[in-house]
């Protein structure tokens, strides 16, 4: 059992080091794989809008809420068809794996227009959300703990979409210091899109929202303690998924969309869970085998 003073100093010494953070390191878009501009970096030809800094978006309120920090841009646009699994491999500013563990992961689509996504400014565009991540299992670890390992999230670009240019944007909030408010911690990311096929399905007029404007500092899923009781429901921030969204893959395979279901309940320990969920927001690539035993002993 670590003594908690040791605890305290160990954490307030590894202050600097909780910028692991990160950003939105490739996407594949069906069998198509591009990769993302490393922020800062001269921008090359990618799908992936480009920010400017790995620190999360803090602020319901923040501009850069709408496609992460200061993005800009993307030269490409990816072909894609209803139905197409998009998948989103997250790195952290060390090009590790993705860190945070604790937090849902909601996926947005705006509509270009008639434009190529490529010169669409998104910052007074209208969303709609098609799909939603909590927990994977009741009480359990959150689907975005899955990306520590490498993995990608993976959306499905809904079956029945219209045709048209449009702009995917994934969202990643992390809460392990969102009981206190402004502490979420968002991580958006949009990728530009043209998508073919013949679909009709499109969002009402109350499903689309602005980003920001669809969420605030004091939401149910912002303002929250995540770990003090893993049973209760966890409440999404910003609206419903689209109605026309068929076979929403809240679920957490790529190929368990045929069975739709909510992952956001829960059950199961949470003291012990969480001096492991800190050890993973301390970018754990900088803490030695030994002081990594020592937080992880119970
Ligand atoms: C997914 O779609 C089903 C059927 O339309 C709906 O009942 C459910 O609420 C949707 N899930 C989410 C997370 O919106
Ligand atoms: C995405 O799909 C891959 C391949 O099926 C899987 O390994 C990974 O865990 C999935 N990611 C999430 C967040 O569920």
């Amino acid at each position: 059992m670590i003594s908690p003073i040791f605890l305290s100093i160990l954490l307030s010494s590894s202050v600097q080091l909780v910028h692991a953070h990160g950003w939105l390191g490739s996407v594949t878009v069906g069998s198509q794989t591009f990769i993302g501009n490393v922020p800062n970096a001269s921008p090359t030809g990618t799908v992936i809008r480009q920010i400017d800094d790995v620190d999360p978006v803090k602020g319901a309120s923040n501009a850069f809420l709408n496609c992460g920090q200061n993005a800009q841009l993307a030269s490409d646009v990816a072909q894609a068809n209803p139905g197409d699994t998009v998948a989103f491999t997250w790195v952290n500013g060390d090009d590790g794996p993705w860190v945070h563990n604790t937090g849902p992961m909601q996926t947005y689509m705006t509509s270009c227009g008639s434009q190529d996504c490529s010169s669409f400014d998104s910052s007074d565009a209208s969303w709609f959300k098609i799909q939603e991540q909590g927990r994977i299992t009741p009480g359990g670890d959150w689907a975005m703990s899955l990306m520590n390992t490498g993995a990608p999230a993976n959306v499905t670009i809904p079956s029945n979409i219209a045709p048209g240019n449009y702009l995917i944007r994934h969202e990643l909030i992390a809460l392990q210091i969102a009981q206190t408010e402004g502490g979420a911690e968002f991580y958006p990311a949009c990728v530009q899109l043209t998508i073919g096929g013949t679909g009709t399905g499109t969002p009402t007029g109350d499903e689309l929202v602005k980003l920001p404007g669809a969420y605030s500092d004091t939401d149910p899923g912002i303002l929250v303690d995540a770990y003090s009781n893993p049973n209760a429901d966890y409440v999404f921030p910003g609206p419903p998924v689209a109605a026309f969204v068929s076979g929403n893959t809240t679920d957490t395979s790529a190929t368990a969309a045929a069975a739709p279901s909510s992952s956001t309940s829960t059950s199961g320990s949470c003291k012990k869970r969480r001096s492991v969920e800190v050890v993973n927001d301390v970018r754990p690539r900088t803490l030695s085998r030994v002081m990594k035993s020592l937080l992880t002993q119970e």
